[in-house]
C-alpha cells in the first residue's frame, strides 16, 4: 500500500499515496437533503469482463486475476464515505453459496482503522445501512443475520409477492416499493431514500442494479478500475445489462490515474467518470483538480 498512484489526469502528472486517494473526494458531503449523491464502482478487465463463471462455483464471481488489495482498499473507502449500500437480492444468495465476493463493506480488518475513524469524525454510524434491490424478493433471512446492526431495506415493486413481503416484515426488515410492477425503477426509489434522509448511496451490485440506475438517471459518478488485462472467456458479466440505453449515457472523464504496482505482472488505471447530462457543465469540477 506503501506505493503511490500516478495521476494522469487532470494536468499536472503527480504521483500520490494510494491511501486516501479516495478518501479525500468526501463524497457524503456531496449528498444534500432530498437529493444524495449516488455513486458506483466497479473493477474490470480490460476486455470488460466484471465476473466470470468458473467450474468452482455456480455462479459468476469477479476474476481472481483482477481482484487486487489495492482496489479492495479504494473499494473500501468508497463505502467509508457511505451512508447507503446498494446491493441486490442476488448477493445475499451468493453468500449462502459461500460465493459472494466477502461481507459487505466496511470491513472489519486493522488496515480499514482510518476508514472508521473517517466516518466517526463526520458523525456516520459506523457501518452504512443497506438497501437490497430485489423482484423476486428470494433473499434467504439467515444472510441478513450479520447486518442486523444497521438498517436493511428491501427495495421491490408494487406488484412484489405478498408472502415475500410479509415474511420480511415480519423479521424486522423494512420493504419500500419503488415500481409499477415487481422491478424497481431507479428514480422511485431514489425518492424513497431521499426522504428516509440519506445523502450519499453507493452502489455496489452488478450489471442490473448498475443498468437500473443509469436508465433513471440517477448516477452521479462512476469509479472504475481497469485491470491491464485481458481475460477471455465466453461466459462472463460487464458493466451493464439491460435494455439499449436511449439516449447512450455519456461520460466525462473527471479524473485518471495510473497504478503500476497492481494485478502484477499488469497495473491497473483508476478512472473516474461524471454523466454528461443535457443541463451538466462538461468541466470537471474545480473540486477534482487537486487530487486525482
Ligand atoms: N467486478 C466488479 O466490480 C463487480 C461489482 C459488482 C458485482 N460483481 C459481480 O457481478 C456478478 C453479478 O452481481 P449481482 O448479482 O449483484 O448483479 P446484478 O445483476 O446487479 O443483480 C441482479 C439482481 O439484482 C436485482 N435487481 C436488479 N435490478 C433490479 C430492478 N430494477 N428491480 C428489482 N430487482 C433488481 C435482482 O434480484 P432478484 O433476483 O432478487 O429479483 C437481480 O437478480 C456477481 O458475480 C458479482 O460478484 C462484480
Amino acid at each position: 500500500m506503501q506505493l503511490p498512484v500516478t495521476r494522469l489526469f487532470p494536468a499536472p502528472q503527480r504521483d500520490f499515496p494510494l491511501e486516501g486517494l479516495y478518501l479525500d473526494h468526501d463524497l457524503y458531503s456531496k449528498g444534500r437533503p432530498g437529493k444524495p449523491f449516488v455513486y458506483s464502482n466497479f473493477i474490470t478487465s480490460l476486455d470488460g469482463r466484471i465476473a466470470i463463471a468458473s467450474e468452482a462455483s455456480a455462479t459468476h464471481v469477479v476474476p481472481a486475476a483482477t481482484a487486487n488489495p489495492r482496489d479492495w482498499r479504494l473499494y473500501q473507502e468508497l463505502a467509508g464515505q457511505a451512508d447507503l449500500l446498494v446491493t441486490s437480492g442476488r448477493y445475499f444468495r451468493q453468500s449462502l453459496l459461500g460465493e459472494a465476493q466477502d461481507e459487505l463493506p466496511l470491513g472489519h480488518q486493522q488496515a480499514f482503522d482510518d476508514i472508521r475513524e473517517w466516518r466517526s469524525s463526520r458523525g456516520l454510524a459506523p457501518q452504512p445501512d443497506i438497501a437490497i434491490m430485489s423482484s423476486s424478493l428470494n433473499i434467504p433471512l439467515a444472510t441478513l443475520e450479520p447486518y442486523r446492526a444497521r438498517g436493511i431495506h428491501v427495495v421491490t415493486g408494487e406488484n412484489a409477492d405478498p408472502g415475500r413481503v410479509a415474511a420480511l416484515q415480519d423479521s424486522g426488515i423494512v420493504v419500500l416499493r419503488a415500481g409499477n410492477g415487481v422491478k424497481v425503477n431507479g428514480r422511485q426509489m431514489l425518492h424513497a431514500l431521499a426522504r428516509l434522509g440519506y445523502r450519499s448511496i453507493y452502489a455496489i451490485a452488478g450489471p442490473a442494479v448498475f443498468h437500473t440506475l443509469l436508465e433513471s438517471r440517477i448516477i452521479d459518478r462512476l469509479y472504475l478500475t481497469i485491470t491491464q488485462q485481458i481475460l477471455g472467456g465466453d461466459s462472463y458479466d460487464t458493466l451493464s445489462r439491460g435494455e439499449l440505453l436511449e439516449p447512450v449515457q455519456g461520460m466525462h472523464l473527471v479524473g485518471l490515474c495510473h497504478d503500476p504496482h497492481a494485478p502484477v505482472h499488469a497495473g491497473q488505471l483508476l478512472c473516474i467518470f461524471e454523466p454528461v447530462t443535457q443541463t451538466a457543465d462538461s468541466h470537471p469540477s474545480p473540486a477534482h483538480q487537486d487530487r486525482p
